[in-house]
């Protein structure tokens, strides 16, 4: 009998998973999720939206309330968890497949589902008898931080190869009124840049090829209505966890609604699933809140800090780096190394990388890739004198590898040409001068594998910076398949390889800075280079973008030399730092040519950052902007918080705009104290007494009137930085 009216019923008084004959709902802090049980088929997608009361949900089925509309087939096909092609679905398929040409048509009837109310979660296992093929999609929404997540694999129960020609990670349901989506292009040197679209009636897309995650497409986005803020507003936002090529669609529907795909982007091809063979999909983490920009911001920075896997379990605080890459390039002299060791020590610096340029003929960025040795002519003992000496001086000793690399002018590729990517009777495309090995071949990864095992074996490494400078091309294996996808899962394979034999390294996810920042990668990883470029203007509104999708304990931020070697731009070293020291704080210049003042200041900002980065990386993040020219980030909780406000450029009105701070709370007095103020230039603009009183003892606001009313600002001048410090009393 059809069903008219269903009920989802559960005892009221916990937030748990509530499931009845004809509805599955699940509940986060802030949103919940609704499927609805479709006789035999795959469950349909009704609901993910602001949270529901826990209890009763009376609601209509989609199979009792939907008309049949004219010219259509008689069996009507709502949004399913995983629509297919052929029987009727008309709009994206989340699975495209065939075989041999033939089979080309799937269609789920054999469904069931199964529930963990403790996880809060759902496996739902979707068969096709006459495709043969099974799908398991595991749904699980936790409670703490409203991500849901979703794991897809998919099954070949036929005697044939089945080729796969697209396979949704996750499809998503978006209601109707959203109207835009925000999401990230860029390249190297300015990575996330924003981008804000209207949805229209045609598909919304986003393809990545370049083979890794890519500097030109962050694998996520969000979506809201116009209205959304910051802090304020209903926002969408899901990232897919994977370090490979990418496609992410966002299609209307006939009901108004919209269905977002996230996963995999195959190449001609590429994923053949032989007989009894299962793959798994990428992960997606999607979450929604009515807290805006930030509201899902926090929310990710929650999932992803669950996910990683910190050496000893947990997370120790974020060493300072000293980084040699832009202090001296590939002219590395063991003497120069040794002394920029001993003043990086000096000023309080705990972690020493070396960067590029310390391995066999690498003296440029032409040469040596593949040959993982100490170049003799640098280092006639090899690493083990420096590192020593930085360990003597209480540091840990990091080292900079490109593992997935050779240059055809490395003793490696004279022996093995056969080890990197290529397609028989094509010219080699260099990048960087390189070429990509074939992390697949069990010969190659045993190789790097023992390469890098040596290393961390004879001499005391307690980290890598794990790069890959170039994009793939030609990127066909032994048997001339695509290897895009194998790569990538090889390369998770080997890291996780070497970080099983070394269980204390931590190791840092660097592309040419940021191309290869995503979730899929921070589970193997513990730190992003976010970008080569440091110059602090361009870093703020990188660090923006970044923090929307990952938190900033993970965020690499150094201070860099003035002019910045990626920009030409001069700027203070206060504002340099005061835009590092909100990430994973770094040192990337030669700090023995700063004179005795800027030395010291250097000093005091690392003395600053190792105070307060247990709160600038623990808690909560909030950004906004003020006026034209004022943006401003706090971190920390809502009883106490750092809030850092930068200058861009000189205010158009004469009076600073007030800053309306959402992390305050209006029950509450705060404290407010400025902890740095730095103008550039030297003469400081005038000052007005609150702010003499707030360098001191500080001053008491109401916790409502920072919200509402707003902090009153210093007078500042371009490209510098004020600091408050707010605490609840
Ligand atoms: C990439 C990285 C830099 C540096 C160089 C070394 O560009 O992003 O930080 O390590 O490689 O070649």
């Amino acid at each position: 009998m059809p069903l008219l009216c269903g009920r989802a019923t559960s005892d009221n008084t916990r937030d748990k998973m509530i499931e009845s004959e004809d509805f599955i709902v699940l509940h986060g802090r802030e949103s919940s999720l609704v499927f609805e049980k479709s006789s035999g088929g795959a469950p349909l997608w009704r609901y993910w939206g602001p949270r529901l009361p826990n209890g009763e949900l009376k609601l209509a089925s989609l199979e009792s309330s939907r008309p049949v509309p004219s010219f259509s087939p008689d069996r009507n096909i709502p949004l399913s968890v995983f629509p297919t092609f052929g029987a009727g679905w008309f709009n994206q398929s989340g699975l495209l497949a065939s075989r041999a040409g033939r089979s080309f048509v799937q269609d789920f009837t054999a469904c069931s589902a199964s529930a963990d109310p403790d996880n809060n979660s759902l496996r739902l296992t979707l068969g096709d008898d006459v495709a043969k093929i099974r799908l398991l999609l595991d749904i699980e929404l936790d409670r703490a931080t409203d991500v849901l997540s979703v794991g897809t694999q998919l099954e070949n129960m036929g005697d044939d190869p089945l080729d796969v020609q697209r396979l949704a990670s996750a499809v998503l349901p978006l209601p109707a009124h959203l109207e835009t989506v925000r999401y990230y292009t860029g390249r190297h040197n300015k990575e996330f840049v924003p981008h804000q679209e209207n949805l229209a009636s045609s598909v919304w897309c986003r393809e990545n090829r370049r083979g890794l995650t890519s500097h030109d497409s962050f694998p996520g986005a969000m979506v809201a209505s116009k209205r959304a803020q910051n802090q304020a507003g209903e926002v969408y936002a899901a990232q897919l966890a994977w370090s490979g090529n990418h496609v992410q669609t966002i299609e209307a529907l006939d009901d108004g609604r919209r269905q977002w795909h996230l996963g995999e982007w195959l190449a001609p091809g590429e994923l053949r699933l032989s007989p009894g063979a299962t793959m798994t999909a990428p992960g997606v983490l999607a979450t929604f809140s009515t807290r805006g920009y930030d509201g899902v911001a926090q929310n990710f920075h929650g999932a992803i800090r669950k996910r990683m896997t910190w050496p000893r379990g947990r997370m120790k605080p974020r060493r300072v780096h000293l980084n040699t890459w832009e202090a001296v390039y590939f002219d590395h002299d063991l003497e120069a190394l040794t002394a920029l060791a001993d003043a990086a020590a000096e000023i309080g610096v705990e972690r020493f990388v070396l960067d590029d340029g310390w391995f066999k003929n690498r003296n440029d960025d032409r040469a040596g890739l593949g040959d993982w040795e100490p170049d003799i002519g640098k280092y006639p003992d090899g690493l083990r004198p420096l590192a020593d000496f930085v360990v003597e001086k209480g540091m840990e000793f990091g080292l900079w590898v490109e593992p997935e690399m050779v240059n055809p002018d490395s003793d490696l590729y004279r022996a093995h040409p056969e080890w990197a990517l290529s397609i028989t009777g094509r010219e080699p495309i260099t990048a960087r001068n390189q070429l990509v090995l074939d992390l697949s071949r069990h010969e190659v990864a045993d190789y790097l594998f023992t390469k890098i095992d040596t290393l961390l074996t004879t001499m005391p490494i307690s980290y890598l910076k794990w790069d890959h400078n170039r994009d793939l091309t030609l990127a066909g294996g032994a048997d001339g398949r695509a290897m895009y996808r194998k790569q990538t899962l090889a390369a998770y394979k080997l890291i996780d390889r070497i970080r099983t034999a070394h269980r204390d390294v931590e190791i840092e996810a660097c592309a040419g800075g940021g191309g290869r920042i995503d979730a899929g990668i921070a589970e193997y990883t513990h730190r992003f280079w976010t970008s080569d470029n440091v110059d602090p203007v361009s870093r703020l509104g990188i660090q923006r973008g970044f923090l929307q999708f990952m938190p900033p304990e993970l965020m690499g931020a150094h201070v860099g030399a003035s002019p910045c070697h990626a920009t030409g731009r001069s700027h203070s070293l206060d504002f340099r730092a005061s835009v590092a020291v909100c990430g994973h704080l770094g040192v990337e210049l030669d700090i023995q040519t700063l004179d005795a003042e800027e030395n010291k200041t250097l000093k005091s900002w690392i003395a600053f950052y190792k105070r307060h980065r247990e709160r600038l990386h623990k808690g909560s993040v909030w950004r906004g902007e003020a006026g034209e020219a004022i943006v401003w980030q706090a971190h920390g909780d809502e009883n106490h918080w750092l809030l850092f406000v930068y200058c861009m450029e000189q205010t158009s009105s004469r009076f600073p705009p007030a800053l309306l701070l959402p992390m305050a709370k209006g029950e509450a007095d705060y404290r407010v104290q400025i902890i740095h103020a730095s103008n550039a230039g030297d003469r400081p603009p005038p000052d007005a007494r609150l702010f003499e009183q707030m360098r001191g003892v500080g001053a008491v606001f109401s916790g409502s009137w920072l919200r509402h009313g707003g902090l009153s600002l210093p007078a500042m001048t371009a490209e510098s930085c004020v600091i408050f410090h707010g605490k609840a009393q």
